[in-house]
């Protein structure tokens, strides 16, 4: 099945049985699962928080909301940000009255700290590092350039569930950290994230600001002992970005395999490299050598982009773009012409099929078809 960018694997009858203990016990929503999988992903990541939303866009708003409240930041301020990524890393700064300020990335096509230094401003408040196809990049460099300046730092590790340093998850460096679990991603459920705190005030705050702002979600209630259960009060505006036990259920099975999962991605990335490289044609994109990758993304640069994908299509093969650099949007062309790398990525970029579904003969296809498409 080389065609199809990405094909998520499922333990049907794992997820199946942990769905039904759910509809048996008539309990879908915010619950004892919901609980079960944030207990399990911290445990597995080691971090000190986890809280279970619907959506890494979600928690990436949070991440921002429960920041600017508690630090005091007004609105307008500002967050440095990169404009190759899906466009909910942007949106969100928007989401939370503050102001995207775009640097450039660099070879990993992670952000580059050199293009951020030049970015930081009296105003500036936060940077926002997206961790690209599970790869740290110079998150490092990033990291100290946010101590020394007091800026506080997000990792947007929507591709990194299962990204390692130093032998640990990725993330505990950050003031948050928000996966994504989305139905194509390392550990998919349907649709799904998780926002992990540093500070406990702000995982608090998020547990309420994801439940419209009620002090006490509907689960709790039913736990506590004695009379008045019915009773909650509303401190604040939140927001339904509550996670709920049928998501929960299925990723508390697909995190049973990720890391399994994330061996193949990095076997089947190992026979692309086998095949590609030595083609002054094309530029694979590296991990960072510190780091143990996830290998949400197998990424190639060549030049005539279109054209190579109009003809692997041809040969039933659909690759992927990530991502069009976002000062392309009206959104946000306010900044075009300011990252010079990322536009020259953004035209230059595929993202080819990597899943676990691939078998050597696939990437072999693939990578003979890939080369007689680049010129
Ligand atoms: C880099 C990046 N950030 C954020 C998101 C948003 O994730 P979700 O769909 O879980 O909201 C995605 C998902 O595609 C992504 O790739």
């Amino acid at each position: 099945m080389p065609a199809r960018l990405f094909v998520p694997r499922f333990r049907i009858d794992e997820c199946l049985a942990e769905i039904r203990e759910c509809l048996e016990k008539g309990w879908t929503g915010i619950g004892y699962k919901t609980l079960m999988f944030e207990a399990a992903f911290k445990d597995y990541a080691g971090l000190p928080h986890a809280h279970f939303l619907n959506s890494n866009t979600s928690g990436l708003h949070l991440a921002f909301e429960c920041l600017k409240r508690r630090l005091g930041w007004a609105d307008g301020d500002e967050v440095i940000t990169t404009p190759l990524t899906f466009v909910s890393t942007n949106h969100v700064i928007l989401h939370a009255g503050l102001t995207p300020v775009f640097a450039d990335v660099d070879d990993y096509l992670c952000l580059d700290p050199r293009s951020v230094a030049q970015r930081i401003t009296p105003r500036t408040r936060a940077v926002i590092f997206v961790g690209m196809g599970g790869n740290v990049g110079q998150y490092a460099a990033i990291r100290s350039l946010c101590s020394t300046h007091g800026l506080s730092l997000v990792l947007d590790a929507a591709h990194m569930a299962g990204t390692r340093v130093g032998g640990r998850q990725v993330g505990h460096e950050a003031d948050a950290c928000v996966f994504s679990f989305q139905a194509v991603k390392n550990l998919p459920t349907a649709d799904s994230g998780m926002v992990c705190f540093a500070n406990p005030a702000d995982d608090e705050r998020a547990r309420k600001l994801s439940w419209l702002g009620i002090n006490r979600d509907t689960y709790s209630r039913t736990q506590e002992k004695g009379t008045y259960r019915w009773r909650y009060t509303v401190e604040d505006v939140g927001f339904k970005y509550n996670g709920n036990s049928i998501m929960a259920a299925i990723g508390l099975v697909q995190l049973r395999y990720l890391d399994e999962d994330n061996d193949r991605r990095r076997e089947i990335v190992s026979w692309y490299h086998a095949n590609l490289a030595g083609d002054p044609r094309i530029r694979m994109v590296e991990m960072a050598p510190d780091c143990e990758p996830s290998r949400h993304l197998m990424q190639v640069e060549v030049a005539d982009r279109d054209e190579v994908m109009v003809r692997l299509n041809a040969d039933g093969i659909y690759p992927g773009v990530h991502y069009h650099d976002n000062t392309n949007y009206p959104m946000y062309a306010h900044a075009a012409g300011t990252c010079p790398r990322a536009a020259r990525a953004s035209a230059s970029i595929i993202s080819l099929p990597l899943h676990l579904e691939l078998s050597r003969a696939d990437v072999d296809t693939v990578s003979r078809c890939l080369k007689a498409a680049v010129r």
